[in-house]
Protein backbone atom coordinates (compact mmCIF):
# COMPACT_ATOMS: atom_id res chain seq x y z
CA UNK A 1 0.00 0.00 0.00
CA UNK A 2 1.40 3.59 -0.99
CA UNK A 3 1.60 6.12 1.78
CA UNK A 4 -0.96 8.49 1.52
CA UNK A 5 0.24 12.08 3.47
CA UNK A 6 -2.90 13.74 3.75
CA UNK A 7 -4.70 11.40 5.49
CA UNK A 8 -1.51 11.20 7.95
CA UNK A 9 -1.43 14.94 8.04
CA UNK A 10 -5.74 14.71 9.11
CA UNK A 11 -4.45 12.55 11.48
CA UNK A 12 -2.26 14.53 13.69
CA UNK A 13 -4.34 17.73 14.85
CA UNK A 14 -1.00 20.24 15.42
CA UNK A 15 -0.51 19.22 11.84
CA UNK A 16 -3.62 19.82 10.00
CA UNK A 17 -3.67 22.73 11.81
CA UNK A 18 -0.75 24.24 11.12
CA UNK A 19 -1.24 23.47 7.30
CA UNK A 20 -4.28 25.47 7.79
CA UNK A 21 -2.98 28.34 9.14
CA UNK A 22 -0.65 28.34 6.21
CA UNK A 23 -3.33 28.61 3.67
CA UNK A 24 -4.85 31.33 5.21
CA UNK A 25 -1.58 33.66 5.72
CA UNK A 26 -0.65 32.37 2.08
CA UNK A 27 -3.99 33.86 1.11
CA UNK A 28 -3.11 36.95 3.03
CA UNK A 29 0.34 37.55 1.83
CA UNK A 30 -0.43 36.64 -1.84
CA UNK A 31 -3.57 39.26 -1.74
CA UNK A 32 -1.20 41.97 -1.04
CA UNK A 33 1.46 40.42 -3.30
CA UNK A 34 -0.89 41.00 -6.62
CA UNK A 35 -1.79 44.40 -5.73
CA UNK A 36 1.90 45.03 -5.38
CA UNK A 37 2.19 43.68 -8.87
CA UNK A 38 -0.30 45.72 -10.87
CA UNK A 39 1.53 48.73 -9.33
CA UNK A 40 4.52 47.93 -11.67
CA UNK A 41 4.57 47.02 -15.71
CA UNK A 42 7.06 44.20 -15.28
CA UNK A 43 6.91 40.09 -13.85
CA UNK A 44 7.54 39.61 -10.38
CA UNK A 45 10.97 37.48 -9.01
CA UNK A 46 13.05 38.80 -6.83
CA UNK A 47 12.15 41.98 -4.12
CA UNK A 48 14.25 45.16 -3.17
CA UNK A 49 13.50 47.93 0.12
CA UNK A 50 9.85 46.04 -0.26
CA UNK A 51 9.24 46.24 -3.79
CA UNK A 52 9.14 43.80 -6.73
CA UNK A 53 11.95 44.43 -8.56
CA UNK A 54 12.24 44.20 -12.67
CA UNK A 55 13.61 41.41 -14.66
CA UNK A 56 14.22 40.89 -18.09
CA UNK A 57 11.06 39.70 -19.70
CA UNK A 58 13.24 36.40 -21.04
CA UNK A 59 14.63 35.64 -17.51
CA UNK A 60 14.14 31.81 -17.09
CA UNK A 61 12.17 32.36 -13.22
CA UNK A 62 9.21 34.12 -14.92
CA UNK A 63 6.79 31.38 -14.96
CA UNK A 64 6.81 31.32 -11.76
CA UNK A 65 4.57 33.95 -11.15
CA UNK A 66 1.72 32.80 -12.90
CA UNK A 67 2.35 29.50 -11.77
CA UNK A 68 2.03 30.72 -8.44
CA UNK A 69 -0.91 32.36 -9.55
CA UNK A 70 -2.72 28.74 -10.52
CA UNK A 71 -1.86 27.39 -7.19
CA UNK A 72 -3.53 29.94 -5.49
CA UNK A 73 -6.19 29.95 -7.42
CA UNK A 74 -6.32 26.24 -6.97
CA UNK A 75 -6.07 26.39 -3.12
CA UNK A 76 -9.01 28.97 -2.69
CA UNK A 77 -11.01 29.46 -5.85
CA UNK A 78 -10.67 33.26 -6.09
CA UNK A 79 -11.05 34.92 -9.25
CA UNK A 80 -8.08 37.42 -8.24
CA UNK A 81 -5.83 34.89 -8.65
CA UNK A 82 -6.77 33.14 -11.69
CA UNK A 83 -6.88 36.85 -13.77
CA UNK A 84 -3.82 37.70 -12.31
CA UNK A 85 -2.26 34.37 -14.15
CA UNK A 86 -4.16 35.29 -17.53
CA UNK A 87 -2.79 38.88 -17.43
CA UNK A 88 1.02 37.94 -16.54
CA UNK A 89 0.75 34.66 -19.39
CA UNK A 90 0.06 36.92 -21.94
CA UNK A 91 3.46 39.49 -20.85
CA UNK A 92 5.39 36.13 -21.76
CA UNK A 93 4.62 35.82 -25.02
CA UNK A 94 7.21 38.21 -26.10
CA UNK A 95 9.59 36.09 -24.88
CA UNK A 96 8.48 32.91 -26.62
CA UNK A 97 8.15 35.54 -29.98
CA UNK A 98 12.51 35.95 -29.04
CA UNK A 99 13.09 32.34 -28.85
CA UNK A 100 16.41 32.51 -30.32
CA UNK A 101 17.64 33.23 -26.54
CA UNK A 102 15.26 31.01 -24.83
CA UNK A 103 17.32 28.68 -22.80
CA UNK A 104 16.30 24.94 -21.24
CA UNK A 105 14.51 26.44 -18.89
CA UNK A 106 11.17 26.67 -20.57
CA UNK A 107 9.45 24.24 -18.64
CA UNK A 108 9.88 26.49 -15.58
CA UNK A 109 8.66 29.22 -17.52
CA UNK A 110 5.82 27.81 -19.72
CA UNK A 111 4.32 24.25 -18.49
CA UNK A 112 3.26 25.31 -14.61
CA UNK A 113 0.87 27.84 -16.22
CA UNK A 114 0.22 27.69 -19.88
CA UNK A 115 0.03 24.00 -19.22
CA UNK A 116 -2.24 24.01 -16.03
CA UNK A 117 -4.52 26.62 -18.05
CA UNK A 118 -4.92 24.66 -20.66
CA UNK A 119 -5.63 21.13 -18.44
CA UNK A 120 -7.94 23.77 -16.54
CA UNK A 121 -9.90 25.45 -19.50
CA UNK A 122 -8.71 23.52 -22.87
CA UNK A 123 -8.00 26.99 -24.12
CA UNK A 124 -6.03 26.97 -27.51
CA UNK A 125 -3.30 29.78 -26.78
CA UNK A 126 -1.81 28.16 -23.77
CA UNK A 127 -1.73 24.53 -25.93
CA UNK A 128 0.43 26.49 -28.30
CA UNK A 129 2.21 28.44 -25.95
CA UNK A 130 3.23 25.10 -23.82
CA UNK A 131 3.61 23.05 -27.35
CA UNK A 132 6.10 25.93 -28.87
CA UNK A 133 8.15 25.97 -25.52
CA UNK A 134 8.55 21.89 -25.90
CA UNK A 135 9.67 22.25 -29.39
CA UNK A 136 12.29 24.75 -28.60
CA UNK A 137 13.25 22.54 -25.21
CA UNK A 138 13.52 19.49 -27.65
CA UNK A 139 15.15 21.55 -30.64
CA UNK A 140 18.15 21.81 -27.61
CA UNK A 141 18.76 18.04 -28.14
CA UNK A 142 22.38 16.68 -28.95
CA UNK A 143 21.97 13.14 -30.39
CA UNK A 144 25.21 12.49 -28.09
CA UNK A 145 22.77 11.90 -25.47
CA UNK A 146 21.97 15.45 -23.77
CA UNK A 147 19.78 18.71 -23.69
CA UNK A 148 22.11 22.00 -24.05
CA UNK A 149 21.17 24.41 -21.12
CA UNK A 150 22.70 27.57 -22.19
CA UNK A 151 23.65 29.60 -24.99
CA UNK A 152 26.88 31.29 -26.23
CA UNK A 153 29.46 30.39 -28.24
CA UNK A 154 31.50 27.61 -26.07
CA UNK A 155 28.89 26.20 -24.39
CA UNK A 156 27.63 23.85 -26.91
CA UNK A 157 28.60 20.86 -24.65
CA UNK A 158 26.99 22.04 -21.38
CA UNK A 159 24.43 20.55 -19.77
CA UNK A 160 22.83 21.26 -16.08
CA UNK A 161 21.07 18.93 -13.18
CA UNK A 162 18.18 21.84 -12.99
CA UNK A 163 17.27 20.05 -16.24
CA UNK A 164 15.23 17.52 -14.62
CA UNK A 165 12.49 20.26 -14.22
CA UNK A 166 12.40 21.09 -17.93
CA UNK A 167 11.74 17.36 -18.43
CA UNK A 168 8.08 17.39 -17.47
CA UNK A 169 7.56 19.68 -20.95
CA UNK A 170 8.80 17.39 -23.15
CA UNK A 171 5.98 14.29 -21.80
CA UNK A 172 3.29 16.55 -21.67
CA UNK A 173 4.27 17.14 -25.40
CA UNK A 174 3.63 13.13 -26.02
CA UNK A 175 0.97 13.04 -24.22
CA UNK A 176 -0.93 15.53 -25.78
CA UNK A 177 0.34 14.98 -29.22
CA UNK A 178 0.38 11.39 -29.10
CA UNK A 179 3.96 11.34 -30.63
CA UNK A 180 6.93 10.24 -28.43
CA UNK A 181 9.68 12.05 -29.53
CA UNK A 182 9.51 14.30 -26.99
CA UNK A 183 9.31 11.65 -24.42
CA UNK A 184 12.11 9.83 -25.63
CA UNK A 185 14.42 12.78 -25.91
CA UNK A 186 13.26 13.33 -22.19
CA UNK A 187 14.69 10.13 -20.96
CA UNK A 188 17.83 9.83 -22.76
CA UNK A 189 18.38 12.89 -21.11
CA UNK A 190 17.37 11.78 -17.80
CA UNK A 191 19.32 8.68 -18.54
CA UNK A 192 22.26 10.65 -19.20
CA UNK A 193 22.13 12.27 -16.01
CA UNK A 194 21.89 9.30 -14.20
CA UNK A 195 25.60 8.43 -15.36
CA UNK A 196 27.25 12.18 -15.58
CA UNK A 197 25.55 14.11 -12.69
CA UNK A 198 24.73 11.91 -9.76
CA UNK A 199 26.96 10.64 -7.67
CA UNK A 200 27.55 7.12 -6.09
CA UNK A 201 26.90 8.69 -2.79
CA UNK A 202 23.59 10.60 -3.75
CA UNK A 203 25.14 14.15 -4.46
CA UNK A 204 24.90 15.62 -7.72
CA UNK A 205 27.12 17.85 -10.14
CA UNK A 206 25.76 21.16 -11.15
CA UNK A 207 27.20 21.42 -14.71
CA UNK A 208 28.64 18.95 -16.90
CA UNK A 209 31.23 19.78 -19.78
CA UNK A 210 30.44 16.92 -22.86
CA UNK A 211 32.20 17.37 -26.08
CA UNK A 212 29.27 18.37 -28.23
CA UNK A 213 30.57 16.58 -31.26
CA UNK A 214 31.24 13.04 -29.31
CA UNK A 215 29.35 13.13 -25.90
CA UNK A 216 32.64 12.54 -24.22
CA UNK A 217 32.16 13.97 -20.59
CA UNK A 218 34.94 16.79 -20.26
CA UNK A 219 34.61 18.72 -16.80
CA UNK A 220 32.57 19.27 -13.91
CA UNK A 221 32.70 23.31 -12.86
CA UNK A 222 30.74 24.03 -9.38
CA UNK A 223 28.75 26.04 -11.28
CA UNK A 224 26.17 28.07 -8.52
CA UNK A 225 27.98 25.69 -5.74
CA UNK A 226 31.04 26.47 -3.65
CA UNK A 227 33.79 24.53 -6.31
CA UNK A 228 33.57 21.11 -8.51
CA UNK A 229 32.42 18.60 -6.61
CA UNK A 230 31.06 20.24 -3.96
CA UNK A 231 27.02 20.08 -3.37
CA UNK A 232 24.84 22.61 -4.66
CA UNK A 233 21.94 21.99 -2.17
CA UNK A 234 19.51 23.73 -4.56
CA UNK A 235 20.93 20.78 -7.61
CA UNK A 236 20.44 18.04 -5.04
CA UNK A 237 16.53 19.51 -4.92
CA UNK A 238 16.41 20.16 -8.42
CA UNK A 239 17.45 16.25 -9.20
CA UNK A 240 15.04 14.61 -5.88
CA UNK A 241 12.34 16.36 -7.53
CA UNK A 242 13.01 15.91 -11.04
CA UNK A 243 13.59 12.17 -10.76
CA UNK A 244 10.54 12.04 -9.00
CA UNK A 245 8.68 13.56 -11.99
CA UNK A 246 10.72 11.49 -14.57
CA UNK A 247 9.27 8.17 -12.35
CA UNK A 248 5.81 9.78 -12.27
CA UNK A 249 5.71 10.27 -16.38
CA UNK A 250 7.42 7.14 -17.04
CA UNK A 251 7.25 4.61 -14.59
CA UNK A 252 10.78 3.81 -15.27
CA UNK A 253 12.61 2.22 -11.64
CA UNK A 254 15.55 3.44 -12.49
CA UNK A 255 14.20 6.70 -12.44
CA UNK A 256 12.68 6.26 -9.16
CA UNK A 257 15.40 4.72 -7.28
CA UNK A 258 17.88 7.52 -7.83
CA UNK A 259 15.44 9.66 -6.54
CA UNK A 260 15.91 7.99 -3.98
CA UNK A 261 19.22 8.40 -3.39
CA UNK A 262 19.45 11.56 -3.84
CA UNK A 263 16.69 12.27 -1.01
CA UNK A 264 18.74 9.99 1.64
CA UNK A 265 21.80 12.39 0.39
CA UNK A 266 19.80 15.65 0.99
CA UNK A 267 17.99 14.24 4.07
CA UNK A 268 21.03 13.21 5.69
CA UNK A 269 22.58 16.30 5.07
CA UNK A 270 19.75 18.70 6.14
CA UNK A 271 19.13 17.21 9.77
CA UNK A 272 20.80 19.52 11.83
CA UNK A 273 18.00 22.09 11.44
CA UNK A 274 15.97 21.25 8.45
CA UNK A 275 16.66 24.73 6.87
CA UNK A 276 19.46 23.31 4.41
CA UNK A 277 22.98 25.36 3.60
CA UNK A 278 23.52 27.10 -0.16
CA UNK A 279 26.32 24.48 -0.44
CA UNK A 280 26.38 21.19 1.87
CA UNK A 281 30.13 21.45 1.13
CA UNK A 282 31.05 24.80 1.57
CA UNK A 283 32.92 26.14 4.41
CA UNK A 284 31.63 26.46 7.89
CA UNK A 285 31.63 30.45 7.68
CA UNK A 286 29.45 31.86 6.59
CA UNK A 287 26.44 30.27 7.24
CA UNK A 288 24.91 30.60 4.01
CA UNK A 289 20.97 28.85 3.52
CA UNK A 290 18.73 28.52 0.70
CA UNK A 291 15.30 28.46 1.66
CA UNK A 292 14.75 27.85 -1.88
CA UNK A 293 16.47 24.26 -1.80
CA UNK A 294 14.33 23.05 1.20
CA UNK A 295 10.90 24.32 -0.24
CA UNK A 296 11.86 22.40 -3.83
CA UNK A 297 12.72 19.17 -1.69
CA UNK A 298 10.02 19.43 0.52
CA UNK A 299 7.72 19.45 -2.21
CA UNK A 300 9.61 16.78 -4.52
CA UNK A 301 9.74 14.39 -0.94
CA UNK A 302 5.87 14.93 -0.56
CA UNK A 303 5.90 13.50 -4.08
CA UNK A 304 8.22 10.63 -4.01
CA UNK A 305 6.62 9.42 -0.50
CA UNK A 306 3.01 8.88 -2.25
CA UNK A 307 4.42 6.60 -4.88
CA UNK A 308 6.78 4.52 -2.84
CA UNK A 309 5.32 1.98 0.06
CA UNK A 310 4.00 3.01 3.67
CA UNK A 311 7.25 2.17 5.66
CA UNK A 312 9.69 4.24 3.18
CA UNK A 313 6.81 7.05 2.64
CA UNK A 314 6.68 7.86 5.91
CA UNK A 315 10.29 8.85 5.96
CA UNK A 316 9.93 10.86 3.28
CA UNK A 317 7.01 12.69 4.84
CA UNK A 318 8.51 13.48 7.96
CA UNK A 319 11.43 15.00 6.29
CA UNK A 320 9.17 17.04 3.99
CA UNK A 321 7.26 18.50 7.14
CA UNK A 322 10.24 19.49 9.12
CA UNK A 323 11.58 21.28 6.26
CA UNK A 324 8.49 23.14 5.29
CA UNK A 325 8.02 23.79 9.24
CA UNK A 326 11.63 24.93 9.95
CA UNK A 327 11.96 26.86 7.41
CA UNK A 328 8.56 28.77 7.88
CA UNK A 329 9.58 29.07 11.69
CA UNK A 330 12.79 30.52 11.25
CA UNK A 331 12.67 32.29 7.91
CA UNK A 332 9.69 33.53 6.36
CA UNK A 333 8.17 37.02 6.87
CA UNK A 334 4.35 37.16 6.85
CA UNK A 335 4.24 40.77 6.44
CA UNK A 336 3.37 43.99 4.34
CA UNK A 337 6.66 45.07 4.31
CA UNK A 338 7.31 42.98 1.30
CA UNK A 339 5.13 41.35 -1.09
CA UNK A 340 7.61 37.63 -0.94
CA UNK A 341 7.79 35.38 1.44
CA UNK A 342 11.03 33.31 2.54
CA UNK A 343 13.88 35.80 3.27
CA UNK A 344 16.86 33.12 3.19
CA UNK A 345 17.10 32.43 -0.46
CA UNK A 346 20.39 31.96 -2.46
CA UNK A 347 21.01 32.47 -5.75
CA UNK A 348 24.51 30.80 -6.09
CA UNK A 349 27.23 30.44 -3.11
CA UNK A 350 29.39 33.20 -5.12
CA UNK A 351 27.11 35.70 -5.86
CA UNK A 352 27.37 38.10 -3.03
CA UNK A 353 24.23 40.28 -3.94
CA UNK A 354 22.34 36.85 -4.07
CA UNK A 355 22.80 35.68 -0.66
CA UNK A 356 20.00 35.63 1.40
CA UNK A 357 17.12 37.14 -1.16
CA UNK A 358 13.63 36.62 -1.92
CA UNK A 359 12.84 34.98 -4.84
CA UNK A 360 9.41 34.31 -5.75
CA UNK A 361 10.00 30.61 -6.73
CA UNK A 362 11.42 29.75 -3.09
CA UNK A 363 7.53 30.42 -2.20
CA UNK A 364 6.22 28.50 -5.00
CA UNK A 365 7.33 25.28 -3.71
CA UNK A 366 5.85 25.84 -0.54
CA UNK A 367 2.70 26.94 -1.57
CA UNK A 368 2.89 24.13 -3.81
CA UNK A 369 3.32 21.97 -0.81
CA UNK A 370 0.59 23.11 1.21
CA UNK A 371 -1.89 22.86 -1.88
CA UNK A 372 -0.58 19.28 -1.97
CA UNK A 373 -1.25 18.87 2.36
CA UNK A 374 -4.59 19.91 1.92
CA UNK A 375 -4.88 17.17 -1.29
CA UNK A 376 -4.44 18.98 -4.19
CA UNK A 377 -3.69 16.58 -6.89
CA UNK A 378 -2.90 18.53 -10.12
CA UNK A 379 0.32 18.71 -10.32
CA UNK A 380 1.92 21.71 -12.09
CA UNK A 381 4.69 19.42 -13.48
CA UNK A 382 1.99 16.95 -14.55
CA UNK A 383 -0.96 19.13 -15.56
CA UNK A 384 -3.24 16.35 -16.67
CA UNK A 385 -3.26 14.23 -13.56
CA UNK A 386 -5.93 14.38 -11.67
CA UNK A 387 -5.52 11.41 -9.56
N1 LIG B 1 18.05 27.17 -12.58
C1 LIG B 1 18.92 28.08 -11.93
C2 LIG B 1 18.81 28.11 -10.45
O1 LIG B 1 18.30 27.23 -9.82
O2 LIG B 1 19.26 29.08 -9.90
Amino acid sequence: MHFDFVKETQRNKARAEWVEQMAEKLDAKMTFAVKKANEVDFMPYSTENGQWKETRIGWWTNGFWPATMWQMYLLTGKQLYRDEAVRTEAMLDEALRDFKNLSHDVGFMWLIHSGVRYALEKNQDSYDRTLFAAEVLAGRFNPNGFIRAWNGEGREGWAIIDCMMNLPILYWASEVTGDPRYRLIAMQHADTSIRNFVRDDGSCNHIVIFDANTGEFLDNPGGQGYESGSSWSRGQAWALYGFTLSYLHTGKQEYLDTAKRVAHYFISECMEDFVPRCDFRQPAEPDLKDNAAGNIAASGLLELSRVVPELEGRIYYEAAMRILQAQEATCADWTETTPAIFTKCTSAWHDIPGRHMQMNYGDFYFLEAIGKLRGEKRLAWYPNREE
